[in-house]
């Protein structure tokens, strides 16, 4: 693929333009491919994808590993608590000994932000010592990025503007309403990196406890550790504290889980009330057009964060259509850390 210079995938700050219309542009061709059961793609054959997830998962895991299987990877799956980390073995000796296995690439979520970050350096240090290469996929990391999550979200909205052409001009000028936990919420960071490089305003609703003012700024430097930031013009961020004044112009409304074990103080008087101030349900979202959709990343509270009427409405609620891009989009990814050669072309 052209311009793709990513070893690692760590986070979405580091991503141009072009990376955005790279990855939208693979997903769409794998999801319009008729792939599934027999009719696998050869792209990944000889290739080896292992989860190591030390945090729970359903959907990002499950998905990558999907992803993996229908481009004929062998997929290998981790699980911490039954691993030999339990008898003091250090997690990149438990990296090398999948990657001495014939890992290619390692799809790491942890609950600690930094994780697969310092995995990736250590492995690259092995590498130039003469070990065998190794891309590591970042699956959720702390308060810090989830770009599989962030990238399928921005091919969900894509695909709901541009059907047929789901790159990132479908998003430019649009505003996209991110509505609570924003503080604890890594799928918000990595949202606020590839919406504003699209061109996306956002406007983030929540009260102070879940969302600090500083988050107007936080495309405003250039990404940490980049003198300059790749794209070179974003969208805006706004804050707003209330529904009543977010939603009214949205284009489509993402809302989050809010993430009770990350909060280890009374950060809300409680559920109901924070339901009523800013929960989403078909009542509130006739402030917006009767067409603007709704999307979460999921696992939501069911009630909470939305209405159980809502999340079962498929006509305003993408929340399946994000599942169901996950796949084409970790495909994608996969594809482009893993795959040697034009072997798509081969499909
Ligand atoms: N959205 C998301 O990361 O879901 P899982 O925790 O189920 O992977």
């Amino acid at each position: 693929m052209s311009g793709w210079s990513h070893r690692h995938l760590i986070d979405l700050a580091a991503f141009s333009l072009e990376d955005f219309t790279t990855v939208l542009e693979l997903a769409q061709r794998f999801r319009v491919m008729p792939v599934s059961g027999s009719r696998k793609l050869p792209a990944l054959q000889g290739r080896q994808v292992t989860s190591l997830f030390f945090e729970p998962s359903t959907r990002t895991r499950s998905s990558f590993e999907l992803a993996a299987r229908r481009l004929s990877a062998d997929v290998q799956s981790f699980s911490p608590s039954s691993s030999s980390l339990s008898k003091g073995e250090s997690l990149l000796d438990t990296a090398l000994t999948y990657v001495a296995m014939g890992a290619d690439v390692l799809v790491v979520r942890h609950r600690c932000a930094g994780v697969p970050a310092a995995l990736a350096r250590d492995l690259d240090r092995e590498r130039r010592s003469g070990g065998r290469p190794v891309a590591v996929l970042n699956g959720g990391d702390g308060l810090h990025s989830h770009p599989s999550q962030g990238l399928l979200d921005l091919f969900t909205l894509a695909r709901h503007f541009a059907p047929e052409q789901p790159t990132p001009a479908a998003l430019s000028g649009r505003t996209i309403v991110i509505v609570g936990d924003v503080l604890h919420s890594r799928v918000a960071r990595s949202n606020l990196w590839a919406l504003t490089a699209c061109g996306a305003h956002v406007v983030l609703c929540a009260p102070p406890t879940l969302l600090p003012e500083a988050f107007t700024q936080f495309v405003a430097a250039p990404p940490p550790g980049q003198a300059l930031d790749p794209v070179a013009q974003r969208g805006t961020i706004r804050i707003e504290r209330q529904l009543e004044r977010a939603l009214p112009g949205a284009d489509a409304v993402m809302t989050l889980r809010l993430q009770r074990e990350r909060m280890h103080e009374h950060l809300l008087t409680s559920l109901e009330s924070y339901h009523r101030r800013f929960g989403l349900s078909q009542a509130r979202l006739k402030l917006c057009g009767p067409t603007v959709p709704v999307l979460h990343p999921g696992p939501v509270n069911r009630g909470v964060e939305m209405s159980g009427d809502l999340l079962d409405d498929p006509e305003r609620c993408l929340v399946a259509e994000q599942v169901r891009n996950g796949i084409p989009m970790r495909m994608a990814l996969l594809y482009l850390l893993a795959a040697r050669g034009d072997e798509l072309r081969e499909a």
